[in-house]
C-alpha cells in the first residue's frame, strides 16, 4: 500500500504496431477506471517482449507507440506511474535473484511456455522459459496488492504468489503477495477472434480478419466485423452455441456501455447483416477519438519522452526500498 491506496500493477508487451481490440477491452479500458482509486503502476514490458526475437527498430517504435496508446486510451500520466521496463535495472536483478528462488518443475508447468515453445521451435530461449520470473519481480518489485490479469496470465500470477510466500518463509515479510484484480460486471471481457470465435483475438491469428487493431482504420473494422464468423440460425442472441453472436455482443456492450440484455433488445428481429453493421460502426466511432489523441501523442515525442522519463524515476523511488531489503535479505553487502 502507498498512502491509503492499494497498489495495482501492470503491462503490455510492445510486440506489435498496435494493441488489440481485446486487449483494449479486456485491459487498458479498464484500468482507466482504476487510476483514482489506486496506485496504479503501468509498465511498457519491452523486456518480455525480446523472448521472442524482434527486430530492433521496430521494437523501439512499438514501445514508444504503446506508451502513445495508454495515454490515447486515457491513462493519466500525472495520476499513475507510467514507464519503460528495461528503463528500470531493478526488474532485472530482482528477476535474477528470484530466478534462484523459484525451481524448474514449478517454471515447467507452465502452459504458457509449452504453447510458446511449440510455437517458436527454433527459438526455445533460457528467458522464454524463465519469464515468469520477471513477471513476479515486475509484481513484487512494487508490492503490489493487486494485478488486473486474464486467464492466460493467471497461471503466472500464482507462480507469483508462491514466489512471494517462499521468500517471505525463509526471510520475513518482504514481499506484499498479490491477489488477481477481477473487474466488475462484464468489464475485463475476452474478446475472441472474429474468424475463430472459439479462439482469443490475437495479432498472430493466421486470418487478418479475425484481429481488430486499436489503430485500424473505420473502413477496415467495419469490414472485418461485417466478415465475422456468425451461426446459421439468425437470431441475435447470447446463448450457448453461438460463439460468434456472443463475442459481438460482448463487443458491442463494451463499446457502447450497454449490457448484453439491452443489446439483445436493440437487435431483436433484426438480420446478421444489420446487426454487424451497428456494430462495426460502434467499434470504429468509440475508436476514433482515441485514435485522434494517438496521433496527437505520436506528434509529440519530446512529451512522450517527459512521460517515460518521469515514470522510470517514480518507479525506482518505489522500488528503492524493496530493492535494498531483498539484497540485504539474500547476503548482499548494502551501504
Ligand atoms: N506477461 C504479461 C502478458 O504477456 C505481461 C506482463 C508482464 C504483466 N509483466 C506483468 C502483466 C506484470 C501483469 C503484471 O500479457
Amino acid at each position: 500500500m502507498i498512502g491509503d491506496k492499494k497498489v495495482i500493477f501492470s503491462g503490455i508487451q510492445p510486440s506489435s504496431d498496435s494493441i488489440t481490440l481485446g486487449n483494449y477491452l479486456g485491459a487498458l479500458k479498464n484500468w482507466v477506471t482504476l487510476q483514482d482509486e489506486y496506485n496504479c503502476i503501468f509498465s511498457v514490458v519491452d523486456m518480455h517482449a525480446i523472448t521472442v526475437r524482434q527486430e530492433a527498430a521496430q521494437l523501439r517504435k512499438n514501445t514508444i507507440s504503446l506508451l502513445a496508446q495508454y495515454l490515447a486510451c486515457g491513462l493519466d500520466a500525472e495520476k499513475n506511474i507510467i514507464f519503460v521496463q528495461s528503463h528500470v535495472s531493478e526488474h532485472a536483478e530482482l528477476s535474477w535473484i528470484l530466478n534462484c528462488y523459484t525451481q524448474m518443475g514449478e517454471l515447467n508447468r507452465m502452459t504458457q511456455f509449452k504453447d510458446k515453445s511449440q510455437k517458436h521451435p527454433e527459438n526455445i530461449n533460457a528467458g522464454l522459459f524463465t519469464y515468469p520470473v520477471l513477471m513476479a519481480s515486475d509484481i513484487l518489485l512494487y508490492q503490489a496488492d493487486l494485478v488486473p490479469v486474464g486467464v492466460d496470465q493467471k497461471q503466472h500470477l500464482e507462480l507469483t504468489r508462491d514466489i512471494a510466500h517462499r521468500f517471505n518463509s525463509l526471510y520475513g515479510d518482504v514481499f506484499t503477495v498479490p491477489e488477481p484484480y477481477i473487474p466488475e460486471k462484464n468489464a475485463g471481457a475476452k474478446i475472441m477472434s472474429l474468424q475463430n470465435p472459439t479462439a482469443k483475438m490475437s495479432k498472430s491469428d493466421p486470418n487478418p480478419n479475425g484481429c481488430i487493431a486499436l489503430l485500424d482504420k473505420p473502413e477496415d473494422i467495419i469490414r472485418k466485423i461485417k466478415r465475422a464468423v456468425t451461426d446459421s440460425e439468425a437470431v441475435v442472441k447470447y446463448a450457448e452455441g453461438k460463439d460468434g453472436v456472443n463475442n459481438l455482443l460482448t463487443i458491442y456492450s463494451a463499446v457502447t456501455n450497454t449490457s448484453i440484455k439491452d443489446a439483445e433488445k436493440e437487435f431483436e428481429g433484426k438480420g446478421y447483416g444489420d446487426f454487424k453493421l451497428k456494430v462495426g460502426e460502434a467499434v470504429a466511432e468509440h475508436l476514433k477519438p482515441i485514435q485522434e489523441k494517438y496521433e496527437d501523442y505520436m506528434k509529440n515525442k519530446d512529451y512522450l519522452e517527459s512521460v517515460y522519463k518521469n515514470g522510470a524515476e517514480a518507479a525506482r523511488r518505489v522500488n528503492r526500498r524493496t530493492m535494498a531489503k531483498v539484497k540485504k535479505k539474500v547476503g548482499f553487502i548494502v551501504d
